[in-house]
């Protein structure tokens, strides 16, 4: 798939997942491929530390659903990555699927695919999520297609948010114009 968004956050319908489906949405509409994952229903263990993916390059951790998410970002050429912000930074269910992408690390399997951060926050601290995103998406090699702070606090709030909203649509632009430079 060319287009994977996925959401961080265990509200499956809340702000993150909308605006990542909004994005997805209009770079649909060019005829791209997408495919939109939300963590909520998903089990993402915590990474153990236990350095063994050194040698097997793939995260020995089983049963939960951290390899069938991890396939899907090996195989996207963008990914679109949001986080609700918890405590001025990204919630710990997004936290578990980055921290576990260190097995793809020491071969550096992200390298070259494009990325999009999506944060939101009811008030105040997803620059700080925006942060830990980025420096996941910088440690990988990402190409930094760019990103989207959002304000929401309720479920659905997001999409009365004209910057975050204008923000999105910059970036579903950037996302198009990558895959369909010739449009
Ligand atoms: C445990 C928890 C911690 C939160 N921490 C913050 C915070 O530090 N700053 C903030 O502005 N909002 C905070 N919020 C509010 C959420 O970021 C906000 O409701 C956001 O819209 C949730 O996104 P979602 O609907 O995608 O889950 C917190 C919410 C929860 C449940």
């Amino acid at each position: 798939m060319k287009v994977l968004g996925i959401s961080g956050s265990m509200r499956k319908d809340g702000n993150t997942a909308q605006i990542v489906r909004y994005i997805l949405a209009k770079v649909q509409t060019a005829g791209i491929e997408t495919e939109f994952v939300s963590l909520a229903d998903r089990e993402i263990k915590p990474c153990t530390g236990c350095e063994k993916c050194k040698e097997t390059k793939w995260c020995v951790i089983e049963g939960d659903d951290w390899s069938a998410v991890a396939e899907k970002m090996l195989e996207a050429e963008v990914v679109v990555l949001g986080s609700p912000t918890y405590y001025y930074d990204i919630n710990g269910q997004m936290k578990n699927l980055i921290d576990r992408t260190y097995s793809f690390y020491h071969d550096r399997k992200l390298a070259g695919r494009n990325a999009v951060a999506v944060t939101v926050c009811a008030d105040r601290g997803c620059e700080r999520s925006l942060e830990t995103i980025e420096g996941f998406l910088n440690t990988h090699q990402f190409s930094y297609l760019g990103h989207v702070c959002g304000k929401a606090y309720l479920p659905g709030e997001i999409m009365t948010d004209a910057r975050a909203v204008r923000k999105s649509d910059e970036a579903a632009r950037k996302i198009i114009n990558l895959l369909q430079p010739h449009d």
